[in-house]
This record gives C-alpha cells, sequence and structure tokens, in this order.
C-alpha cells in the first residue's frame, strides 16, 4: 500500500484534505493525524473490522484497550452509561485537552475498543486538525498513538512514516506535536479518581478540581502491577539500554562522563542525553550528546523526549546515559516515559 502525506496547517486547515481523510475513516481504513498529544492511528470506533486493522498494523496485542476520540460533548452520552459529578468537572476544566478519562462504556462501543472490560477510554483532543477530522467522520475515532507496539510515540508525521509507512493510506501532517507526551488517563468510573497515566494535566492539575484523586502506584515504581492494561506492556522503548541517573545536577553531570567512559571502552556506541545547561560540561569523546531542552522550561523536555529517543536508535545507539527530572507536575510524566524507557533503570547519586 503506497502511503500518502498531506501537509495541513493547524491556523488555516484545508477543508478538502480534511474530507478525504473523512472517507477513509468512513470506508473502514485507517488514517494518521496529529492531536496535541502524539499522533494517533484512527479508525471508526464503532467498526470492529476497522478497528482490527488498528491492531494488526501497529502489531499491538488485543487485550490493550483503545481511546475512543470525541469532538464535542454531546456524543460522550451515547457511549458510556453515566458522567459523574467529578467526570463533569474534569470536563468543563481540561476538555478539549489532553485528559482520557475512563467511564462506564455502553452497549454500543464494541468489546474490540475495551478489550473486554466494561469500561472505555474517551478524550476530546484540542488540536484543531484532530476535532474537524472526528467532525467529518461523523463517528467517534478509536486511535492509539501511531507507532508500531514498543516504539517511542510520535510526535511527527515523521517518526510515523518511519513505522508506518505502506501499512496505512494516509497521514496528515500537521507539524510537531505540541505535548510530545500521551494524554493523562484518569479512571472516573470508580468512587475514587485515579491517575493511571500521567500527563500534560498534572496531579496538581486534578488535585484542584477533585482533591481525592489518586495515582496508580505503577507510574513512578517498577514491578508494581498497572491498573491500566496498556503500562504492563514495555512501552516507550529504545533500542539501546537506557540508564538515568538523579540527584545533584553536578554529580550525575559528572556520573554520567565517567559511565559513558567505561561504556565507551568496552565498544558501546553511548548516546548522553543532556539539558541545555548542562550540554557544553560533555565533550564528543563522552558519546553522542543530544539537548532535550532546558531545565528552566520542562515543557520542551516533554515536547523533545521522544524525538531524542528516537534519533537514539537512527544513531544505533548501544548504551543511552540520560540526566533525569523532579517528578512534579509535568515532571511526573517525564518520569514515568523514562521509567518504561530505560525498564526501570533509574539511578539516584548521593
Ligand atoms: O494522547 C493520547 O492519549 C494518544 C492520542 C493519539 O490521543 N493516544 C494514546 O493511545 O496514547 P494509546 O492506545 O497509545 O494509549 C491508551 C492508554 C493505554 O495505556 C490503554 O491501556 C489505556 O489508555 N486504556 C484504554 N482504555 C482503557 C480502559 N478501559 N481502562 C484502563 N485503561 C485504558
Ligand atoms: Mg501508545
Amino acid at each position: 500500500m503506497e502511503t500518502k502525506v498531506y501537509k495541513v496547517q493547524e491556523d488555516n486547515i484545508d477543508l478538502n484534505i480534511i474530507k478525504q481523510a473523512a472517507d477513509i475513516i468512513k470506508s473502514g481504513q485507517l488514517v494518521s493525524f496529529p492531536t496535541e498529544t502524539v499522533y494517533g492511528l484512527g479508525a471508526d470506533g464503532l467498526n470492529e473490522e476497522a478497528v482490527k486493522k488498528i491492531y494488526k498494523a501497529k502489531g499491538r496485542p488485543s487485550d490493550n484497550p483503545l481511546i475512543l476520540h470525541i469532538s464535542e460533548i454531546s456524543e460522550l452520552d451515547n457511549l458510556v452509561c453515566e458522567v459523574s459529578e467529578e467526570a463533569k468537572l474534569c470536563i468543563k476544566e481540561f476538555w478539549p485537552g489532553p485528559l482520557t478519562m475512563i467511564f462506564k462504556k455502553s452497549k454500543i462501543v464494541p468489546d474490540i475498543i475495551t478489550g473486554g472490560l466494561d469500561t472505555v477510554a474517551i478524550r476530546m483532543p484540542s488540536n484543531k486538525i484532530a476535532k474537524e477530522l472526528i467532525k467529518h467522520s461523523n463517528t467517534p475515532i478509536a486511535a492509539p498513538s501511531a507507532n508500531l507496539s514498543g516504539r517511542p510515540s510520535p510526535t511527527s508525521a515523521d517518526h510515523v512514516y518511519e513505522d508506518l509507512n505502506g501499512k496505512i493510506g494516509l497521514i496528515i501532517d500537521g507539524g510537531r506535536c505540541d505535548v510530545g507526551l500521551e494524554s493523562t488517563v484518569l479512571d472516573v468510573s470508580g468512587n475514587i479518581p485515579m491517575i493511571l497515566r500521567p500527563g500534560k494535566v498534572s496531579y496538581e492539575d486534578l488535585i484542584k478540581i477533585l482533591p481525592n484523586t489518586i495515582i496508580d502506584k505503577s507510574i513512578l515504581k517498577d514491578g508494581e502491577i498497572p491498573k491500566s492494561p496498556g503500562q504492563k506492556y514495555k512501552h516507550y522503548a529504545p533500542k539501546g539500554q537506557m540508564l538515568v541517573f538523579i540527584g545533584e545536577n553536578e554529580k550525575v553531570v559528572s556520573k554520567i562522563k565517567e559511565e559513558s567512559r567505561k561504556y565507551t571502552k568496552n565498544g558501546n556506541k553511548v548516546a548522553i542525553i543532556a539539558t541545555d545547561e548542562s550540554i557544553k560540561e560533555y565533550t564528543t569523546t563522552d558519546g553522542l550528546v543530544l539537548s532535550i531542552g532546558s531545565r528552566h522550561n520542562i515543557k520542551s523536555i516533554g515536547k523533545n523526549l521522544f524525538e531524542v529517543l528516537r534519533k537514539c536508535d537512527d544513531e544505533n545507539i548501544d548504551v543511552i546515559l540520560s540526566e533525569g527530572f523532579e517528578k512534579d507536575n509535568l515532571g511526573m510524566a517525564i518520569m514515568n516515559r523514562m521509567l518504561k524507557a530505560s525498564g526501570g533503570n533509574i539511578i539516584k547519586i548521593k
């Protein structure tokens, strides 16, 4: 299959392209599209045969449920049994935006979406291209991140092309994703709201609205069994082995330099994930040195993380030595992805 890539500008959307893409969705085929978090791989969420194609293209395990994307709040009623007061508050505050909520599902949601669970994940994205596509498709769009299963999520159309070229008909190229990390997943189907996956909508944001929100233990700790099916799989993983160092900045830098010498000496190709502040401390003899962004702008770090991990894959890096970050606000999402990418290798330097 030939994969076409059409560029669309979010502030000047070409509706002809959106309509073509919507026709592909309506005909039961797949389209990759930008959202504010990461690129999605979309299909008609109420068409079982179409959704099957998502699992096939990604190589995704069938018990890992998908998010349904809507463009109007009124679409929610059809898809869920009830919307709690807590969910209503979150909708008011955070939709459209990078928050997915888990509800008790209605009968019309196919089992293939939910992996057999009685709950369904729903999100209303704020990216205008995504919204127009959903609106013109006239159906909720099921969309996981548009990467091959196990690879870092795609934050540009190039990343999607790299993973899915030949497997899907169309990629809408809307430029780089603003957040760069997948949406926060919040379970509002039970009595106590629980964060199952951290994202741009942070714990600190959520407790302002829902003070009793709790966090699934597995988010920041390796070895705990996650509540969300998708979180149990090895995720976001670069091909090389990744080690993340946390502690005082100076000590972290000198430890990374020491480790890089050791690994290089043993014949490994090493990459260092530094920051704008620390990059000048390393030299090219330490390895391939990449800046992930500025410590004074944590948003830049979230935006660049997956791109930097993909860069390491492109360069066939064996060992990635990364600086770590504080776990508050967006830092929780960043450190959660680093925990997964490193297979739990987060090392505290004393
Ligand atoms: O930002 C995002 O959420 C992106 C864009 C495209 O919207 N999508 C995305 O989808 O990240 P995916 O499939 O890569 O991640 C969905 C996560 C998985 O961890 C999955 O297990 C969880 O949501 N999930 C889906 N339905 C669930 C349910 N009923 N209960 C618990 N977790 C669920
Ligand atoms: Mg994913």
